[in-house]
């Protein structure tokens, strides 16, 4: 989530088109020296002619985003953040991390390989390996880099993947980087998915799916897809990102499907959200850990994450641990949100609500934001579908008072706007 809690630039369709709109060569227009003024000037000349047309076409479509930073005694009721457990301030991971950065300092002080595994990391990674059901686990320094590693070190020439439309940027991009040939099928459509394995020539393959939609916030058909992975000598890969900490008591869908711990399965997710933290993970058999350890170029040639932020997510955890029945006032927090926007309940935290276009959306959390409540906003090219929504995320830890004022001001808001 940006800090604007209006945009949500990291979320983004399978291989980009409403990407390739926002940046394409052919309207680059470079200019030559002789407009630019002196060569190497500061005034940005040759960046300003490059760059500006990009930015008036993405302003005329009311797609410009923009950062705006928060205030740390800022009172709204927040439904746009990612921490949907509510612990990003609770006491306890608070404290965890102080404690870390005295113990380690404040960096991990290289890669993981050379001096920037600490203990806080092996305990991390097998805590959240047993927590998820899964044999291992590999820490990243975010999610979006366990999703580049593991899929870049599984890929080539030898790797058909099979991607599902609508999966996050970060896979989008692993897609891209892996040098693999890539079929993208339609969302959720498991027969699709049967055909792209059973046509293929490639010796390996592995399907690319969310547990839980991060734009749609659907749930993917997991048994389904891991038998027909299974059928065809493939793995399937599920990024927990909106999963882990929020479905299935908190253990995350894969769990709850009785898939965790299966060899053609792997599992992705991210300390951001639920967790309170920063950092992301592979999950799956011992072998595919020793693999990412030696192959994984995002892991390799990455700086550790830092030990403060492995403690954090180490105290989240334990808190989830602690209190089982968390998760379950995400659900229900979430389902009361969807009635009030009239549109249907969510299988994790994330409701999503579509607007008439990106202004109206933009407008709409605008008006919310005056009136005391954050929302955020997904608007191309964060929407494969290209339809802009409010994106609302219900927490844990809401009161009744403040999510009867945040459905009333959200409803409110979107009538105007629309
Ligand atoms: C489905 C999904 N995967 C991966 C990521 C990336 O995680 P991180 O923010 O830890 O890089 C996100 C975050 O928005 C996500 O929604």
């Amino acid at each position: 989530m940006t800090g604007d809690g209006v945009a949500e630039p990291s979320k983004s369709g399978a291989a980009g088109p409403a990407d390739s709109d926002v940046a394409g060569p052919s309207e680059s227009g470079v200019a030559g020296p002789a407009d630019s003024g002196v060569a190497g000037s500061s005034d940005g000349g040759l960046l300003v002619e490059w760059l500006a047309p990009k930015a008036a076409a993405l302003e005329s479509r009311g797609l410009t985003r923009r950062l705006r930073a928060r205030a740390a005694d800022e009172v709204l009721i927040d439904l746009a953040s990612n921490d949907y457990l509510g612990l990003a301030r609770d006491p306890r991971v608070i404290e965890a991390a102080v404690a870390a950065v005295r113990e380690w300092g404040a960096s991990a002080t290289a890669s993981r390989l050379v001096t920037g595994t600490t203990a806080l990391h092996a305990e991390l990674e097998s805590s959240l390996a047993a927590y998820a059901g899964q044999s291992s686990g590999l820490v990243f320094s975010s999610g979006y880099l366990a999703n580049l590693g593991v899929i870049t070190a599984l890929g080539g020439p030898g790797t058909l993947l099979v991607s599902d439309e609508h999966v996050h940027a970060s896979i989008v991009d692993a897609c891209r980087l892996s040098r693999s040939r890539v079929e993208i099928v339609p969302h959720n459509d498991v027969e699709a998915v049967g055909k792209a394995l059973a046509e293929r020539n490639e010796p390996h393959a592995v399907v690319l799916i969310e547990s839980v939609y991060s734009v749609l916030g659907d749930a993917a058909p997991l048994e389904a897809l891991s038998a027909v992975a299974l059928e065809h000598g493939a793995v399937l890969l599920v990024d927990e990102a909106h999963g882990l900490g929020v479905t299935g008591n908190g253990h995350g869908s894969v769990h709850a499907a009785g898939l965790a711990g299966l060899d053609h399965v792997i599992v992705t997710m991210t300390l951001s959200k639920s967790l309170a933290s920063q950092g992301g993970a592979v999950l799956g058999p011992a072998v595919l850990r020793e693999h990412l350890i030696n192959r994984a170029r995002p892991f390799i040639f990455d700086t550790g994450l830092n030990p403060a932020a492995c403690a954090a997510a180490l105290a989240a955890l334990r808190v989830l641990i602690d209190e089982p029945t968390r998760p379950d006032t995400i659900h229900t927090t979430a389902a009361r949100l969807a009635a009030a926007c009239n549109v249907t309940p969510s299988a994790g935290a994330v409701v999503s609500v579509p607007m008439p276009g990106p202004r109206e959306a933009v407008h709409a959390a605008s008006l919310c934001l005056e009136n005391g409540v954050r929302v955020g906003s997904f608007r191309p090219p964060s929407v494969p579908d290209g339809i802009s929504r409010l994106r609302l995320t219900a927490h844990a830890g809401l009161s009744t008072d403040d999510l009867d004022r945040a459905c009333a001001v959200i409803t409110t808001a979107i009538k105007e706007a629309s």
